[in-house]
């Protein structure tokens, strides 16, 4: 009875089971947040409106995660195939780190949250920096859930990057070719000492990767829901924990 957390599931409109047991809870998810123009444009407003109500689900599903136990959530802010986005939104979507320093990291704060980001620094303008910056610093020594925004990140990009790292360092003697093994290139990664997702969510319906970590989820358990990003509830969140708990993983045995 105690292995079970209550209390969950009292949104209507999904059909959920209340308990999540704590024995089987991810350690790492990974969450592409997709739909956040569809959602505005369905309301008939524009797509940033979108992307400011994907920030508040950003906060809202952090908090999900920490109260039943997740340690890392990983999730894919902006892609390196992002730039290609109008002018204008590109630039709303290089200053919502500042919003959520502003509007939402306080309350992460006092949750024990820490903020990480993985991505290219290069392109991100100087106030985006700032403030990714500022949220890393201000978390850096807090011990609970990671919160790790994959910006201006692409996963094709970090393992060309990690392979010509590692050549480098085999040329200079540093690493042995015999040596080099999947946990080793690991280390070449952004993701460096994370372990790997045990749970990939996408929403909106699309049903691919979209260049983001593809070494990283070899293993990883695939969910996806049509629900857009700024409607994904935390009980949307509980119901893919849920799904998550009734799957074997095998890891290629039987
Ligand atoms: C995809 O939806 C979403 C994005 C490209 C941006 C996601 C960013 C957030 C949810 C906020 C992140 C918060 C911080 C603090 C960095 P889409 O625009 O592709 O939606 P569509 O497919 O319906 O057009």
């Amino acid at each position: 009875m105690m292995d079970w957390i209550k209390g969950l599931g009292k949104k209507k409109s999904v059909s959920l089971q209340s308990e999540i047991s704590v024995h089987k809870v991810p350690h790492h998810v990974a969450i592409i947040m997709d739909g956040n123009g569809r959602w505005a444009k369905k309301r008939g407003l524009p797509r940033i409106a979108g992307h400011h109500s994907g920030m508040k689900a950003v906060k809202r599903i952090t908090i999900a995660a920490d109260e039943i136990g997740v340690k890392i959530l990983t999730l894919y802010a902006f892609s390196t195939e992002n730039w290609s986005r109008p002018r204008d939104e590109v630039d709303y979507l290089m200053k919502l780190p500042q919003q959520f320093l502003l509007l939402e990291l306080n309350e992460l704060i006092e949750k024990n949250v820490q903020v990480r980001v993985i991505g290219w620094r290069e392109g991100l303008p100087e106030y985006t920096l700032e403030a990714l910056d500022e949220a890393v610093d201000r978390t850096k020594n807090n011990t609970g859930l990671i919160l790790n925004f994959a910006l201006n990140y692409g996963s094709r990009k970090e393992m060309l990057e990690g392979m010509k790292r590692v050549t480098v360092d085999i040329q200079a003697g540093k690493v042995h070719l015999e040596q080099l093994d999947e946990e080793m290139f690991s280390s070449y990664l952004q993701t460096d000492e994370l372990p790997d997702p045990d749970l990939l969510i996408r929403t909106s319906g699309e049903q691919r990767l979209s260049n983001f970590m593809l070494w990283q989820l070899a293993y990883t358990e695939l969910y996806f829901t049509a629900c857009y990003w700024p409607d994904f509830s935390k009980e949307h969140f509980f119901e893919a924990i849920e799904q998550y708990q009734q799957r074997i993983r095998r890891y290629g045995g039987l």
